[in-house]
């Protein structure tokens, strides 16, 4: 009977050192009892990716459920509600929305990542695109559809996708988040030591065009490092164009002659991106439409001057 009574009190005993508290600091109190203040939330709440625990009560409230978010809600009870009482988010700062929610995702979601990208930087938190409790589209939650999401704060995006020449963003055969993290990527500089501009490069740091543009992978016999090390974004507007191809330029030659002029020592022999030869008679249109003949300027498997 002693032993007993004594394995009770070890057990109490070791239960408040688990919560690693005393029993007046504030508590969590389970889901079901903000229902009655907030029946607006709780009633949709079933449909969240965040519901696990409200109703069943079987976990931990802390793990999902309302105070997962909301952290330990007794004192917001007890002072029957008020924004000083619990984490209210309309009131915290970027970095701490960014805590609160990175306390889950960062299985998922790489820290390091958010934590470096144009966006943290500029302020952007993760309730700035998408809303927890009145998100209108299917999936992730997000605030709007994504590309409105994201119009919202890139006026000057939504035009270049409505130039002549344009990848189907607005057409809905594509989104940001194919090129695009918007929760940030691995490398603080890529390509020619420039900002990443949230591109994605998880594969083997490869540009993201080359999941659809596959037959530009190579690797080739000869290279065009124009392609391989400067990167597509060079010669190409990845968004959208007035020039067809989404070239940077209206007419070829100039995206060719902005490199082929003889400067630098650079290039496989350290002797200059090659000037043209006198052959290349700049008068002569024919020779203005340099992929004419150079025709996989890409990279070749045939030839080192890709003529075929
Ligand atoms: C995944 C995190 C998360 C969970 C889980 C969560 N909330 Fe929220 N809640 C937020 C965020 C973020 C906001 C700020 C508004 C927004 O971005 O949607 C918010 C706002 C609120 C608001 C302010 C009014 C409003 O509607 O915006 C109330 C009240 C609220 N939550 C109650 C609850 C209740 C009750 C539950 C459980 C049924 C719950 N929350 C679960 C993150 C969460
Ligand atoms: C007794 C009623 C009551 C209960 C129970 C209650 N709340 Fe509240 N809650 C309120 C009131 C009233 C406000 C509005 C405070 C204000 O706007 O100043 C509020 C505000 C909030 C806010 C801040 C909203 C904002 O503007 O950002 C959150 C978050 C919240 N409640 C979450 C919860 C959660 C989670 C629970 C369950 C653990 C809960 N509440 C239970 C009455 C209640
Ligand atoms: C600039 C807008 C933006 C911000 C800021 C943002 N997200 Fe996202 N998030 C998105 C978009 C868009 C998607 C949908 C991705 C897709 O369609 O593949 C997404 C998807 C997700 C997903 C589900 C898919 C996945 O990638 O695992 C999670 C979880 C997520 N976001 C959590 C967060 C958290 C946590 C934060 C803050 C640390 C945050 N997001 C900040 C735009 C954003
Ligand atoms: C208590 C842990 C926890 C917290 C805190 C949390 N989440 Fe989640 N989140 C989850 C779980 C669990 C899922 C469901 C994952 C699954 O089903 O694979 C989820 C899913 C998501 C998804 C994916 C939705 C989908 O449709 O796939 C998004 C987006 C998301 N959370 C955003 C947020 C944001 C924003 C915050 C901060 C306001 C946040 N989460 C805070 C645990 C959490
Ligand atoms: C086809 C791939 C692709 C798609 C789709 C795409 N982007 Fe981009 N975006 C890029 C690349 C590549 C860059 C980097 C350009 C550079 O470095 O010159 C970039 C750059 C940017 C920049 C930085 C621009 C600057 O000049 O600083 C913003 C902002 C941006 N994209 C937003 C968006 C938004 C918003 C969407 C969706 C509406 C989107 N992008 C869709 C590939 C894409
Ligand atoms: C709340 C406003 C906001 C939203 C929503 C938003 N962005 Fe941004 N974005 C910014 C700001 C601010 C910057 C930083 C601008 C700068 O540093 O020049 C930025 C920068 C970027 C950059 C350029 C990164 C660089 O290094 O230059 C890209 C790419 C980008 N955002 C893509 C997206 C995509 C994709 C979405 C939608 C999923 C999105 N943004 C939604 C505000 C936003
Ligand atoms: C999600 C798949 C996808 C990704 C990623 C992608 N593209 Fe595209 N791209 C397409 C499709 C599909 C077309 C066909 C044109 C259309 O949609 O109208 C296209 C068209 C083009 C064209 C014009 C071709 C023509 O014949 O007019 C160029 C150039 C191009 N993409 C370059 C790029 C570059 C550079 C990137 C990376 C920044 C990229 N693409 C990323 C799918 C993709
Ligand atoms: C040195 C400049 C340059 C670079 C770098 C470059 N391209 Fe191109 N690309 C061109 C030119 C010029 C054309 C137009 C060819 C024509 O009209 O015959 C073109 C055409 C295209 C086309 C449409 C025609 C076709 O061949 O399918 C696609 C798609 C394309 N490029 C994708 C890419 C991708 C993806 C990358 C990066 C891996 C890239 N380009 C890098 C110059 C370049
Ligand atoms: C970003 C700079 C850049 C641009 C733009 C560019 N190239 Fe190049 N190109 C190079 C470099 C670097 C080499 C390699 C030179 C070497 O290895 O000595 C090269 C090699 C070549 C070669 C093979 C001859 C040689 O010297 O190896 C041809 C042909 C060529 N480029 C044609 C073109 C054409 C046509 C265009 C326009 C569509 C173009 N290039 C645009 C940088 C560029
Ligand atoms: C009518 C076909 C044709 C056109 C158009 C053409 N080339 Fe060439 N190009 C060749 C041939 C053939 C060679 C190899 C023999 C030579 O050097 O003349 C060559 C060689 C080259 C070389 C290697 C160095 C050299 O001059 O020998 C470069 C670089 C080059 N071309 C770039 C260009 C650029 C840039 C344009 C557009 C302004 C262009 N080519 C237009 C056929 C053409």
């Amino acid at each position: 009977m002693r032993a007993l009574l004594f394995w009770v009190i070890c057990q109490f005993l070791f239960s408040l050192t688990l919560a690693g508290q005393s029993p007046t600091a504030n508590q969590y109190v389970g889901g079901e009892v903000c229902r009655k203040c907030h029946p607006n939330v709780w009633l949709n709440f079933y449909k969240n990716p965040h519901y696990k625990s409200v109703a069943a009560g079987n976990q931990a409230p802390e793990k999902t459920g309302c105070e997962g978010c909301h952290g330990p809600g007794q004192a917001h009870v007890q002072a029957s509600g008020g924004k000083a009482t619990i984490r209210a988010f309309s009131t915290m700062e970027p970095k701490q929305v960014i805590d609160a929610c990175l306390a889950c995702h960062s299985k998922d979601l790489s820290k390091a990542n958010i934590r470096r990208s144009s966006h943290t930087l500029a302020g952007v938190a993760c309730s700035d695109c998408h809303s927890i409790h009145r998100s209108p589209v299917p999936k992730f939650l997000l605030a709007k559809t994504q590309r409105d999401v994201c119009y919202g704060c890139h006026a000057t995006v939504r035009s270049q996708f409505s130039m002549p020449f344009k990848h189907r963003v607005n057409e809905g055969f594509m989104e940001c988040t194919d090129c695009h993290n918007p929760h940030g990527v691995p490398a603080p500089t890529w390509r020619m030591g420039a900002r990443p501009r949230m591109v994605e490069h998880a594969l083997a740091n490869e540009e993201p065009c080359l999941k659809c543009h596959s037959d530009k992978r190579g690797p080739f016999a000869f290279e065009h490092p124009a392609v391989r090390v400067d990167g597509c974004e060079t010669c190409h507007n990845p968004h959208g164009s007035t020039n067809s191809k989404l070239l940077r330029r209206p007419v070829v030659f100039t995206v060719c002659l902005e490199c082929h002029n003889g400067a630098g020592n650079f290039g496989r022999q350290g002797d200059g991106i090659q000037i043209l030869s006198a052959a290349h008679n700049m008068a002569d249109p024919r020779y203005q439409n340099c992929t004419a003949c150079h025709v996989r300027i890409h990279g070749s498997n045939a030839d080192p001057l890709f003529l075929r």
